[in-house]
């Protein structure tokens, strides 16, 4: 198991910049660079301008300040042209490079950005990105980054091709970035603490915002605008939020779970058709079974935790000092952009990939109530999951009007 951090290449100048282009155009991956031709700036791009992809994009101009680049944001692109122009009037963007709508995207991705950063709804996700890799972009995209089974394996063919052609992708899964965490996977790695034989992950908290449809509202807005509520496009929670604690049990463990077994409800939810709460038992083989549980009602008990059992050692380790720049936040930009400069792009596409499809393995199992085989969803063509497709799919929004799933009606186990 490798841990995903990126050290060194502090203070880079514009030479080594060029430089590191040249040696990736020598060895014909010609499309990984970080400034466009004729410009100084690191020019950058932003698809999905709500809370996060403004975040993320703070965190981006945070980072090239950090090893000191100046950087340009060159284009949004939202559903809702507001969202563009709010977002590119804050970043000195020209309305006409404000692009709103289905196919904002590939509005965008036609720009000479160099670096795009993805932050709509998980569903969106497989298609925005491969076009991205498509189009020779770097990427940061935000987890979770698809709600079905076909939509995490095209991120990993994507993951592929993008590293064919020499870009860098890193996910929004911050934890890889964070010290704490990079020193316990070196750890681990290095052997100071043993095998990890069980434990339990925890995303428990209170109830997310959510939205009414309004009058007149078509379902592609309504469910856009309350994507938190619908699996079609969050996955639900267990995959929108618990990913990041399966993450960090994949990460340790150093690979993903075969079977899971579960169960789980919905109790308060109004809109959408997600479950409240999630338990699975996921087997990660070997006897190593780990306990993960997610819940969104207030007045719960909460908390947010990865805790593993050992087996030990004796071994003592020096672990490194790793950089955490402003927090994983913006350290995963750092490490984004120095990875390019460095000439050795990180890859996290198929990382986040394995990691959506371990929490949407477990949807699916408390969804259903059977327990559900990792090889039935990433390998086993005619297993029932292989082509699960949660519809309206990012293709039909392209195409034109799509309907809504039925508010509040959702799984029900031994049935779905
Ligand atoms: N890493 C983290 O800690 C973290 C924290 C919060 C959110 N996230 C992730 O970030 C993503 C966005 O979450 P958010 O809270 O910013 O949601 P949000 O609703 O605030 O923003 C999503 C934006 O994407 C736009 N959008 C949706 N579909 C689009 C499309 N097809 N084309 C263009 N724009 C589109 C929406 O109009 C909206 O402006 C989610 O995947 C979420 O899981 C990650």
């Amino acid at each position: 198991m490798k841990s995903n951090s990126n050290q060194g290449m502090a203070g880079v100048s514009r030479r080594d910049f060029i430089k590191a282009s040249a040696a990736l155009a020598a060895a014909g991956i010609g499309t990984s660079r970080l400034y466009a031709a004729g410009s100084d700036k690191i020019r950058v791009g932003l698809i999905g301008c709500g809370g996060r992809g403004n975040g993320a994009l703070d965190n981006h101009l945070a980072a090239c300040k950090h090893i000191g680049k100046d950087a340009q944001v060159v284009a949004t692109a939202d559903w809702f042209k507001g969202r563009a122009e709010g977002t590119g009037k804050r970043h000195g963007v020209p309305a006409e490079k404000c692009f709103a709508g289905a196919t904002a995207y590939k509005d965008l991705l036609a720009t000479d950005v160099d670096v795009v950063l993805i932050a709509t709804s998980p569903n969106f996700r497989p298609v925005h990105f491969e076009a991205a890799v498509n189009a020779g972009k770097n990427v940061f995209m935000e987890k979770p980054v698809a709600v079905d089974p076909p939509g995490a394996r095209r991120i990993i063919a994507s993951g592929e091709v993008a590293k064919d052609k020499g870009l860098a992708v890193v996910a929004g899964t911050q934890r890889r970035h964070e010290r704490g965490y990079q020193r316990q996977a070196y750890e681990i790695e290095n052997g100071a603490k043993g095998k990890i034989t069980g434990g339990r992950v925890s995303w428990c908290g209170g109830a997310l915002w959510f939205q009414r449809q309004n009058e007149n509202e078509s379902d592609a807005d309504y469910m856009i605008r309350n994507w938190v509520s619908f699996t079609e496009m969050s996955g639900d929670h267990i995959v929108e939020q618990h990913v990041h604690n399966l993450d960090v049990a994949n990460w340790f463990i150093g690979r993903p779970p075969v079977t899971a077994l579960g169960f789980g409800g919905r109790a308060r939810r109004k809109t959408g058709n997600q479950f409240d709460f999630h338990s699975v038992d996921f087997d990660w083989g070997d006897g190593v079974h780990i306990h993960s549980m997610c819940r969104q009602i207030n007045g719960t008990h909460g908390g947010v935790w990865e805790n593993f059992v050992y087996s030990g050692s004796d071994k003592k380790v020096d672990v490194p000092d790793f950089e955490e720049h402003g927090g994983p936040y913006v350290q995963e930009h750092v490490d984004l952009l120095r990875s390019i400069l460095a000439g050795k792009p990180l890859n996290e596409a198929r990382n986040v990939a394995i990691s959506t499809m371990t929490a949407i393995m477990g949807r699916i199992a408390t969804y259903t109530g059977v327990t559900v085989k990792w090889d039935d969803l990433i390998k086993n063509k005619d297993s029932r999951w292989y082509n699960l497709t949660l519809k309206p799919t990012a293709e039909d929004f392209e195409k034109g009007p799509v309907t809504a799933p039925e508010d509040d009606v959702c799984a029900i186990p031994g049935k779905d």
